[in-house]
């Protein structure tokens, strides 16, 4: 990779696993099966690249409404990487969090989800947030919820410390895949001055290169933060 300004903070929108699999004449299923191998396999790649912080959307609040033998699939898979398969995880060797309203998933999934965050916690060389059953919104209400309920103003210092990043840096880059050119209610808070990036891969075809490519485009970004370039 050329000589590049790294972003720390690296979110993504890996989207496209239906769609790839479909291509393939293969269940909805599948795509997930597979995205979760190259969720690993990116994380991987960017850490080893330097960055710090990666967070991913692993399932969006409105996936939920998704038919239930889709969402049961990948509580499926939620339940074998955060349990039996949890090595893959630890392999990583980063510290992990899992974001977003983890109450409606299965009992064994959230105990599942304590004890990983609870391994990881001392884990310093890197974070990555998963994100589960996250939404913006749903996030920014139930800040101001918690700022109300504590009497505290609600200003930015506040919401900044009650959304789900707290004390974190905002993404430097926020990556989605799949060809699709929005959000989709992904850390609207965070993003208001992240530099976006849209791949046309589907998700479980995005490859290292593509993340090289991805920071290589970030990294040639002029960022003002609303501000002026000083000549
Ligand atoms: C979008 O593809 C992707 C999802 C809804 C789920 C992504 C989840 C994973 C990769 C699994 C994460 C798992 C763990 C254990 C952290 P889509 O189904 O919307 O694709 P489409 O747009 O082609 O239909």
């Amino acid at each position: 990779m050329k000589r590049i300004k790294l972003p720390a903070h690296i979110a993504v929108i890996m989207d496209g696993n239906g769609r790839w699999a479909r291509r393939r004449f293969r269940p909805r299923a599948y795509g997930h099966r597979m995205g979760v191998q190259n969720m690993f396999k990116i994380c991987g790649h960017a850490f080893n690249l330097g960055v710090r912080i990666v967070t991913v959307f692993a399932l969006s609040a409105e996936n939920l409404s998704r038919p239930k033998e889709e969402v049961d699939e990948l509580f499926e898979l939620f339940r074998s990487y955060f349990s039996k398969k949890r090595e893959r995880m630890y392999e990583l060797n980063v510290k992990i969090c899992v974001l977003g309203d983890i109450s409606v998933l299965p009992a064994d999934i959230q105990d599942s989800i304590g004890e990983i965050e609870r391994a990881t916690a001392h884990l310093t060389s890197g974070l990555l947030n998963i994100c589960v059953n996250y939404g913006a919104r749903q996030e920014l209400v139930r800040a101001v919820n918690k700022a109300v309920a504590l009497g505290r103003v609600v200003d930015e210092n506040s919401l900044e410390s009650m959304v789900y990043t707290a004390g974190l840096p905002d993404p430097d880059l926020i990556i989605r895949t799949g060809g699709e050119i929005r959000l989709s209610n992904f850390l609207l808070y965070q993003a208001a001055y992240s530099e976006l990036y849209f791949s046309g891969k589907m998700w479980p075809e995005f490859s290292k290169r593509d993340l090289e490519k991805a920071i290589e485009n970030y990294s040639a970004r002029d960022r003002r933060y609303g501000n002026v370039r000083e000549e």
